[in-house]
């Protein structure tokens, strides 16, 4: 290459072949194909994708869907605008995920301000203190327990874990009813195949979720009934008539709206489980973060005997760490151990040690303590700059987690925002384009505000509300 030519930036892949399935929304059935076509190194780092209208002409969908299709694969780190140069592939075949794997990013491709809902900074993982507990725990725990142990989980965790569950969040728990899993995610799969072999057939989740548990629910084999959410929380008098032998919920903060189940939906809901025989699988997912209003106390340890409670750490410390709990009704335990037993045998004893130190120790409290002060401060920012820059749009789900969610018009223009935002490389979730929902989906903008490194998150918080103030 001549010294001062300039260096192509990217294949032009001008002819792309795309193979779209055959069911769901038009706009999954784009990601999927590209995203395969990125896994299976068809399509290679930088190649470059078609301009959303040239590819909507050649297969034939609206352009809307192609936009939302690479606004979710942009936002996943698949893919990455470039100012000038047309949309990219920014991940190597060879650092793609397995066949099997669901979309999840490995790394965030072109992102200068990342407002992803739900993630913990990673650069406030207690390093410092992980570290020292790890130290402590392997110079300090006899040979015997650094094998295979009780696939529940280890007795001083499961002690530890009580005595803190108890205290911080008012369960109701002894260290017999808890088994440790590998973060909530697996909690969930376990508790969905033991109800399972337990003859339970259908499931009942909030409408909208986590579009991976709805997947994760009838991947197990079970049907899905949707219940939808309103300003009181999930409308459980829906169950009535469902014939669900279980619930998935997020009472303590729903995810992504943010509100609370109320009090008078949370007595029925139990009334429900109790007359039905059914079991309440109550998501704790980041109660300990609440900044405003007062706490409610958890469903469990309102009827320990009708909820299966999850925990994790993936939000307190961060998912680099795959530690979570149940607490569960003793006539799950059995069940729920079997599970956990075919799954792997146990979760890394190494880790559950070193939280084991941590909650001892009081560092997981001060920690904890700390990111709720990080966040508040964060999350008063945001809303001050959206205030003042945006009064059009009411933040709601704001007093407690680690996002909030803006409501907008309609579709267009949260994908107008999505795009907006991705052209200045933030990273944003839609509540429509985010799959949050699988029907009639509310268009609006989930921001996270914890995920964000410490040094950009004022810089991303001005440019973010630029492009708010722009786009609505
Ligand atoms: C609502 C909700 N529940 C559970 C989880 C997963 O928790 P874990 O990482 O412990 O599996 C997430 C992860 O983002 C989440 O958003």
């Amino acid at each position: 290459m001549a010294k001062h030519e300039p260096r192509r930036r990217a294949k032009f892949a001008a002819d792309l072949f795309l193979e779209l399935g055959a069911w769901g929304p038009q706009s999954m059935r784009i990601e999927s194909a590209l995203r395969d076509a990125i896994r299976s190194g068809r399509l290679g780092e930088g190649a470059r994708l078609p301009s959303t209208r040239v590819l909507a002409a050649e297969i034939g969908v609206s352009r809307n869907s192609v936009v939302a299709a690479y606004s979710q694969l942009s936002a996943e780190g698949w893919i990455v605008g470039r100012r000038g140069g047309g949309t990219v592939v920014a991940v190597a075949p060879a650092q793609t995920l397995g066949e099997q794997a669901p979309p999840r990013p490995l790394r965030k491709a072109g992102v200068s301000f990342d407002f992803s809902p739900s993630e913990p900074n990673p650069g406030s993982f207690p390093r410092h203190e992980w570290l020292r507990a790890l130290r402590r725990v392997l110079a300090q725990t006899p040979d015997a327990s650094l094998g295979y142990g009780d696939p529940a989980g280890h007795a001083d965790l499961r002690h530890e874990l009580a005595v803190y569950l108890r205290r911080a969040r008012g369960l109701a728990v002894a260290p017999e009813n808890l088994v440790v899993t590998t973060g909530f995610s697996q909690g969930l799969s376990l508790l969905l195949r033991a109800l399972a072999h337990n003859g339970v057939t259908k499931v009942a989740v909030e409408h909208p979720c986590v579009p991976g548990h709805r997947a994760l629910i009838r991947r197990v084999g079970h049907e899905l009934v949707l219940l939808d959410v309103d300003e009181h929380g999930a409308r459980v008098a829906e169950l009535a008539e469902s014939g669900v032998g279980a619930v998935l919920l997020t009472p303590n903060r729903q995810h992504p709206l943010g509100v609370q189940l109320s009090p008078r939906r949370r007595a029925s809901l139990l009334d429900w489980a109790r007359t039905c025989g059914a079991l309440v699988i109550e998501n704790d997912y980041d109660g300990e973060f609440r900044y405003d209003g007062h706490r409610i106390s958890p469903l469990q340890a309102l009827d320990p005997s009708a909820v299966a409670y999850g925990g994790t750490i993936a939000k307190t410390l961060g998912a680099a760490a795959r530690v979570g709990w149940l607490a569960l009704p003793t006539s799950w335990m059995e069940p729920l151990i079997t599970e956990k037993w075919y799954a792997d045998l146990q979760t890394s004893v190494l880790e559950q040690l070193a939280l084991t130190e941590l909650l001892r120790s009081g560092a997981y409290d001060r920690h904890i303590r700390k990111m709720r002060g990080v966040h508040r401060q964060r999350r008063d920012l945001l809303l001050e700059l959206l205030a003042t820059k945006v009064p059009v749009l009411q933040p709601s789900g704001i007093a407690a987690g680690l996002s909030v969610v803006v409501e907008v018009c309609d579709i267009e223009t949260e994908a107008a925002v999505l795009a907006a935002a991705r052209d200045r490389g933030i990273a944003l979730r839609g509540l429509s384009q985010g799959n949050y929902y699988e029907r009639d989906a509310k268009a609006g903008i989930v921001i996270g505000y914890a995920a964000a490194p410490d040094h950009s998150y004022a810089a991303g918080v001005e440019a973010l509300a630029l492009v708010l103030a722009a786009a609505v």
